[in-house]
């Protein structure tokens, strides 16, 4: 018997697995009516923010953000595990230079390690809908990592998903740690379960670390956005 076709995937493998199933109607939760208000607002706010800056977002996924993010950044390091959401990220109409070279740029990169960034280092750092997903018990040394990444006064902004009971998907189940679970169907009939944690504002910024300064909570009604600069 194989023992390894009997082990069921971590997590986060079956997270990453489940983003690639979904890749080529994912941008249908930004459709939902209810959730328009907020967008707009939040999309307007994020544009000026990382003016002038070079900007790592991690799991960029089919790019919702990215247009928004980069439009008056330096450069721009867009990234995620799978290729299939960054597929759609690169058919968005991107923000170019002056001089009409792009500032956007994709890669492939495991958020966890980084390790495919090489040593460029950045003076800022975005993540849309990645906190919710990674473990609690995780999140302290994601944080870490990400950091190394960044430059003293680097601008931090995390955005997710807020807990609204006539929008979201219900939540299934708990772990130990006090992560929760929903399980959610896929167009093919399949159904995933997945880890997304609602996080206080409180309890984001008990995570953050000792470089984290003067952090911001932004509490909208179907999201919310954490913005921090670190030392
Ligand atoms: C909820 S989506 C967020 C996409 C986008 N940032 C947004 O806000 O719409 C989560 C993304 O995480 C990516 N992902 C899953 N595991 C990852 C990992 N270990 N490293 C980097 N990206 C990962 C998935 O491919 C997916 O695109």
């Amino acid at each position: 018997m194989n023992m390894l076709s009997t082990t069921p995937p971590a997590i986060e493998d079956s997270m990453a697995d489940y983003y690639v199933k979904r890749a080529s109607y994912y941008e249908r939760v930004y459709h939902k009516p209810e959730r328009q208000t907020d967008l707009r607002a939040m999309e307007a706010w994020l544009a000026p923010r990382f003016a002038g800056r070079s900007v790592l977002e991690i799991a960029c996924g089919t790019g919702w953000w990215t247009p928004h993010g980069a439009a008056q950044a330096r450069r721009w390091l867009a990234t995620d595990l799978n290729p299939e959401t960054m597929a759609v990220a690169r058919t968005k109409a991107l923000p170019r230079r002056s001089d009409g070279r792009e500032i956007v740029e994709f890669r492939a990169v495991d958020a966890y390690t980084l390790a495919e960034v090489g040593d460029e280092r950045f003076d800022g750092a975005f993540a849309g809908c990645w906190w919710s997903h990674v473990a609690l018990q995780r999140l302290p040394d994601w944080l870490a990592t990400l950091h190394d990444r960044l430059d003293p006064g680097a601008r931090v902004v995390m955005l997710d998903n807020s807990f609204v009971q006539t929008s979201s998907t219900p939540i299934t189940h708990s772990d130990a740690h006090g992560n929760t679970y929903q399980t959610r169907p896929l167009d093919d009939g399949s159904t995933h379960e997945v880890l997304k944690n609602f996080p206080s504002a409180e309890q984001a910024f008990a995570m953050l670390g000792p470089r984290a300064r003067d952090p911001q909570w932004i509490a909208f009604e179907h999201y919310w956005v954490l913005e921090y600069e670190l030392s």
